[in-house]
C-alpha cells in the first residue's frame, strides 16, 4: 500500500499546520485537535493529517480528547500501536499528556494554555468586536449563501395555536443560527390569508362586524366574527341534514388526501365530494371568495384592512417575543393566473384527473396520494398556492436553500408540493427543505384555552410573576418586575419548547417550565443574572486588567478548567446545530454550562479570595462565561437578563 507520504511539519511553538475546513481563529479547539492530529500523523506516517484530525473526538470523561487507533486500519495489534504512540508522544504547549488503553488514546490538553487560548478567543470575539455582543461561536461556512426561512405563518382570523408558536420559536432560532454561520438569511411569514374561509368571514362581517372593535383588537375581533358565522353555518347544515338523506361520497380518496391539519380546507375538500345541497351561508361564502380570487376590487376592500391590521398587531407581539420578519407574504399574494397555468401544465403531463369538475393531481405512484388543485368553481387550494408561491420566491431570490418550518402533521402536504415542483422540472426543487416538529398538548390558560398569541405571552408573565413573588425578599429588589416576569416567562416557554428533539411531542406544563429548579428557562436566566452581578459585587477589583496580563496558572483548578473547556466547545455546538437544525443541542449546551458555573461559585471564590491576582483571574473567567452563556441564549432568541 502506498499512500503518498503526508506532509508533517514539525510542531513549532504556537504554530500548527493548517487543515482545510478548520477555523482555529474562530474555534480554538480546532487548534488543540490539530496538535493531536499532528502527533498521530507524525508517529504513523501512513495516516494523513486530515484523516488523523477526523479521528479526534471529545472525551466523555476524565480526559479532553480521545482517538481510537482502530479506525485507521493500521494492521497488526492495536495495543502495539498504542504503545508505540506513547513512546513517541512529545508533550508540548497544546497537549500535556496521553494515556493509552489498548488502541485507545486519551489526551489531556495543557491546562494553562487551554485557559489562555480559549479565554483569549472569547474575549477577542466578544468584547473586542464592533457589535460588542460578539461573534464567538460564529463562522463563515455559509458565506455567499442565501437561505430563505419561512416560519410562524399563522392564519388570519383563526387561532394562533401552539403549532404556530413552535414554528415561531424554532424558526427564530434557525434564522439566528444560519446568520451566525455566515449565511444571508431572509425570514418570511407566509400568512394564511386566503381561501374560502375569507369569503365566509366577509359574509360574517356583514352581519357581525364592528369597525371600532376591529381597530381596537383586530385579531380578536376577526376571530369572533369567524366563530359566530361558523356557528350559523353549522346550525344551517344541521337543519339541512335533518331534511335530506345522507349523500354518498363522491371520491373519498380526495378527502383523505388533504393534509392541512387545522381544517382550513379540509371541510372544503370533503364538500367537494359531498356537496349536493349547499347551505346559504356556504354558498354566499363560496361566491364571495370566487369574487375575491377573480380580483373583484370591491370584494377586497375589507379584506385588505383585516390583513393590514392583523399584521400590525402580530408585529408587536412578535417583537415581544424577540422575533422579526423581513417579509410578510401570504397565500393571497400568489398569482392566480399562474396557478391556472400550472394546473394546465400538469394536465398536459397526464398527472391531473377530473373529479366532478374539480381537478385532482394523482401522486399515487410516489405514494403521495391524490390532492385537489382546483375546486369545481375554479378556485385554488392551499396546495396550489404553495406550488406557485415557491416558484415566485425562487424568481425573486434565487436562494441556495429554502426552509419551511411547519408541523409534522403537514409532512404529506409539503412532500406533495416538493414532488410536484420537481416533476415540473425545476432543478432547484431539491433546495427546498421541510423542517418539521411534533405536537404540543395541553396548552391552556387558567381562563380556558388560549387562542391568541398575546394570551400565551400574558399567561406566562402572570405565572412567572407568581413564582417570583414567592420569594418576598428578592422580589422587593427587582426594579421592573413586570418586564422581568414577561421576559422570564417567555424564556420559560421557549426553553421548554426547544429542550427536546423537534420531532418529539410534548405536553405544555406551566408549573414545570416556570420553576427555577431543573433545566428550565428561569434557571438559565438566573445563571446569567448571577454572572452579571459579579462586577457590581466586587467594585474593589474593578477595572480589571487586560486579559493578557492575567496569570492563567490561577485558572487550572478542576472547576475552572471544566468551565473553560466548555466555553471552548461552544463553536462546535453551533456547528453541530447547523447540521442537525436542532435547537435542543444548544439548550443542552447552555444548561451544562450553567450547571458547571453554579457548582463553581462556592469553590472559585472571588469576593472571599485573599489573593487579589487570583480573584481577578476568576472574575475574568466568570465574565467570559457570561459572554458565552449570553451568546448561546441569544442564538436561541432569548434576551439574557442582567438583573431579576
Ligand atoms: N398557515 C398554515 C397553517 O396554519 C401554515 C403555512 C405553512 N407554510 C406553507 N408554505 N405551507 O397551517
Amino acid at each position: 500500500m502506498s499512500t503518498p507520504p503526508p506532509t508533517n511539519p514539525p510542531i513549532i511553538q504556537g504554530q500548527l499546520p493548517a487543515i482545510a475546513g478548520t477555523e482555529p481563529h474562530r474555534c480554538v479547539m480546532d487548534a488543540f485537535r490539530t496538535a493531536i492530529a499532528s502527533q498521530i500523523s507524525r508517529v504513523f506516517p501512513s495516516i494523513p493529517l486530515e484523516k488523523a484530525y477526523e479521528g479526534v473526538d471529545y472525551s466523555k470523561k476524565d480526559s479532553d480528547f480521545t482517538v481510537a487507533l482502530m479506525r485507521f486500519k493500521l494492521g497488526g495489534k492495536p495495543a502495539d500501536h498504542g504503545a508505540r504512540f506513547k513512546e513517541a508522544f512529545v508533550a508540548d504547549e497544546w497537549v500535556e499528556s496521553v494515556d493509552v488503553n489498548g488502541g485507545f488514546l486519551t489526551f489531556k490538553c495543557h491546562s494553562e494554555n487551554l485557559a489562555r487560548q480559549i479565554l483569549g478567543q472569547v474575549d477577542e470575539l466578544t468584547n473586542k468586536t464592533s457589535s460588542g455582543q460578539g461573534e464567538y461561536g460564529h463562522s463563515d461556512v455559509g458565506k455567499g449563501k442565501k437561505v430563505l426561512i419561512e416560519y410562524s405563518s399563522p392564519n388570519i382570523a383563526k387561532e394562533f395555536h401552539v403549532g404556530h408558536l413552535r414554528s415561531t420559536i424554532i424558526g427564530a432560532f434557525l434564522t439566528n443560527l444560519y446568520k451566525a454561520c455566515g449565511h444571508e438569511v431572509v425570514s418570511l411569514n407566509y400568512l394564511g390569508d386566503w381561501g374560502k374561509q375569507f369569503g365566509l368571514i366577509a359574509v360574517g362581517y356583514e352581519k357581525y362586524g364592528d369597525e371600532a372593535e376591529m381597530e381596537r383588537d383586530p385579531i380578536k375581533h376577526l376571530y369572533n366574527v369567524y366563530v359566530k358565522i361558523n356557528q350559523d353555518l353549522k346550525a344551517e347544515k344541521e337543519e339541512l341534514e335533518k331534511k335530506a338523506p345522507k349523500p354518498e361520497q363522491a371520491d373519498p380518496s380526495a378527502a383523505a388526501a388533504t393534509s392541512k391539519p387545522d381544517d382550513l380546507e379540509k371541510e372544503e375538500v370533503e364538500e367537494e365530494g359531498e356537496r349536493k345541497q349547499e347551505s346559504q351561508v356556504d354558498a354566499a361564502a363560496r361566491a364571495y371568495f370566487k369574487r375575491m380570487e377573480s380580483g373583484d376590487e370591491e370584494s377586497l376592500v375589507n379584506w385588505r384592512k383585516w390583513r393590514k391590521y392583523s399584521i400590525e398587531q402580530y408585529e408587536q407581539q412578535y417583537k415581544t417575543l424577540n422575533v422579526q420578519f423581513d417579509e410578510y407574504l401570504g397565500e393571497s399574494m400568489v398569482s392566480y393566473a399562474r396557478q391556472l397555468e400550472m394546473v394546465k401544465q400538469l394536465e398536459d403531463m397526464g398527472l391531473v384527473s377530473d373529479s366532478k369538475g374539480a381537478k385532482l393531481v394523482d401522486l399515487e405512484q410516489w405514494k403521495l396520494g391524490k390532492a385537489i388543485l382546483l375546486k369545481k368553481d375554479g378556485t385554488t387550494m392551499y396546495l396550489t398556492r404553495d406550488i406557485i408561491g415557491a416558484i415566485e420566491r425562487w424568481e425573486k431570490y434565487h436562494f441556495d436553500k429554502m426552509i419551511y418550518v411547519v408541523a409534522s402533521q403537514q409532512d404529506l402536504h409539503l412532500a406533495q408540493f416538493f414532488k410536484i415542483l420537481s416533476l415540473m422540472g425545476f432543478e432547484w426543487a431539491p433546495r427546498l427543505e421541510h423542517i418539521n416538529y411534533g405536537l404540543v398538548t395541553g396548552m391552556s390558560t387558567r381562563k380556558g384555552t388560549a387562542v391568541f398569541l398575546n394570551q400565551i405571552i400574558k399567561e406566562s408573565a402572570d405565572v412567572m410573576m407568581e413564582q417570583m413573588m414567592k420569594n418576598e425578599e428578592k422580589f422587593k429588589q427587582i426594579e421592573d418586575p413586570e418586564y422581568v416576569a414577561r421576559e422570564v416567562g417567555i424564556t420559560a416557554i421557549k426553553v421548554q419548547d426547544m429542550q427536546a428533539k423537534r420531532i418529539n411531542n410534548y405536553a405544555f406544563n406551566w408549573s414545570r417550565m416556570t420553576s427555577f429548579e431543573g433545566d428550565t428557562g428561569p434557571y438559565l436566566q438566573y445563571a446569567h443574572v448571577r454572572l452579571s452581578s459579579i462586577e457590581r459585587k466586587n467594585p474593589d477589583l474593578m477595572p480589571l486588567p487586560d486579559l493578557s496580563s492575567i496569570n492563567f496558572a490561577h485558572l487550572t483548578e478542576p472547576k475552572a478548567r471544566d468551565i473553560i473547556f466548555q466555553l471552548g466547545m461552544y463553536p462546535d455546538a453551533v456547528r453541530t446545530a447547523l447540521k442537525t437544525r436542532e435547537p435542543s443541542g444548544i439548550i443542552t449546551y447552555a444548561m451544562k454550562l450553567a450547571h458547571s458555573i453554579s457548582s463553581a461559585w462556592d469553590v472559585l471564590l472571588v469576593k472571599g479570595e485573599s489573593d487579589r491576582e487570583k480573584a481577578k483571574a476568576r472574575m475574568w473567567l466568570f465574565l467570559l462565561a457570561r459572554a458565552v452563556l449570553g451568546a448561546a441564549m441569544r442564538l436561541l432568541s432569548l434576551t439574557p437578563l442582567e438583573r431579576m
